[in-house]
């Protein structure tokens, strides 16, 4: 890595590395884009409407060009730290009940993180490949993405197959984030203070947000078309993960027979995909699926309202201010528990 080059704002140093390998096409817009002080690189890029990093729109870019829909297709999508671990367990397992029985003690989740079987656009296909044969997957295809509904590609918004989102109360979200950050800079560069990083999550600058208009932009969607997208909030399924993994076989179009449900199916699904069943596994515990990060990262607490731990009132006061002014008008609430103890 090349040492780092200052750049007109002193207080920022430049990682060289961060912009290695990306297109020209890539360089050259995000040099027009507005930036921001970043969580995890330099800077993030106000690209399309929202904040990234200039890896993530290589790869968009390239997934917007080439990405082809099916109708079977599954899309899940969240924005960072909302619960996309273990929405892609539950997809993956409800998916695929007939050729890999949940009871079976070789269920690829008990030896893969989800991750690895269910791949994100933007981290795994079209990271490395600007147009990588999918065709060759098995149907149904199940993928998993950040991006923001308006920036999904065309064949996605236009064909028949379907989207899943999970979206989490944003006070919890941030700290989630604010953690997993702090364990990826661990090597390179000093923690974020809490503070810093919540000033830069209320003024929506975070990976993929605004938050605010990511969830309204698959909120609006749902509404409008509730046989294509699926909105489900991280502490509901954790309030009533049974209802939940019904309400999600029943949209994917695979709904539980009366002979699965009465063999306790769900609650299998349920088990195998909860958070402390996922994290004691080895895979977990020692794997890594993310390049230079360990999977038990990914596994933290798993709780609703966590936010309690960190945040001081004046924080929660503003930070509900914000929720409620942008989100409030069209519907989207979320109840300000805490389970922590
Ligand atoms: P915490 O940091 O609050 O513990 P994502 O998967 O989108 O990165 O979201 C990560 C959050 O989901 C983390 O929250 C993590 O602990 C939690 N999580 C991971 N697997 C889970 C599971 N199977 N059930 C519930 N929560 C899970």
């Amino acid at each position: 890595m090349g040492s780092p080059q200052i750049t007109e704002n002193p207080t920022i140093a430049v990682d060289e590395d961060e912009e290695n390998g990306i297109s020209a096409e890539c360089k050259e817009l995000i040099h027009g884009c507005r930036k921001e002080k970043g969580w995890r690189t330099s800077f993030l890029y106000e690209f399309q409407g929202f904040w990234c990093q200039p890896k993530e729109i290589d790869a968009i870019l390239s997934f917007q060009k080439h990405y082809l829909a099916r109708d079977s297709d599954v899309i899940l999508a969240t924005i960072p730290k909302s619960g996309t671990t273990w929405i892609k367990s539950l997809t993956f397992a409800i998916m695929n009940r007939n050729n890999a029985p949940v009871s079976d003690g070789n269920h690829p989740l008990l030896a893969s993180n989800p991750h690895d079987l269910v791949p994100f656009f933007e981290y795994k296909l079209y990271a490395k490949n600007q147009n990588p044969n999918l065709s060759i997957l098995p149907k149904p295809r199940i993928f998993a993405t950040h991006i923001p509904f308006g920036s999904l590609s065309e064949s996605i918004k236009s064909s028949d197959c379907r989207i899943v989102y999970v979206c989490r109360n944003p006070l919890d979200t941030f700290i989630s984030s604010w953690h997993y950050i702090n364990q990826l800079r661990r090597e390179s560069r000093p923690p974020i203070p809490l503070e810093e990083a919540f000033d830069m999550y209320c003024k929506g600058v975070i990976g993929y947000g605004p938050f605010w208009e990511h969830m309204l932009g698959y909120w609006k969607e749902s509404l409008e078309r509730p046989n294509k997208v699926l909105f489900m909030k991280y502490e509901d399924m954790k309030e009533d993960a049974m209802s939940h993994v019904k309400m999600l076989a029943n949209f994917l179009g695979l709904p539980f027979s009366v002979e699965e449900e009465k063999q306790g199916l769900i609650e299998e699904i349920v088990k195998l995909c909860s958070f402390k069943k996922l994290k004691d596994l080895e895979v977990n515990q020692n794997g890594k699926s993310i390049k230079n990060f360990d999977n038990k990262h990914l596994f933290r607490k798993g709780e609703v309202g966590d936010w309690v731990n960190y945040l001081s009132p004046s924080m929660v006061h503003q930070l509900s201010k914000i929720m409620d002014e942008k989100l409030g008008d069209f519907g989207l609430k979320f109840k300000v528990c805490s389970t922590v103890s």
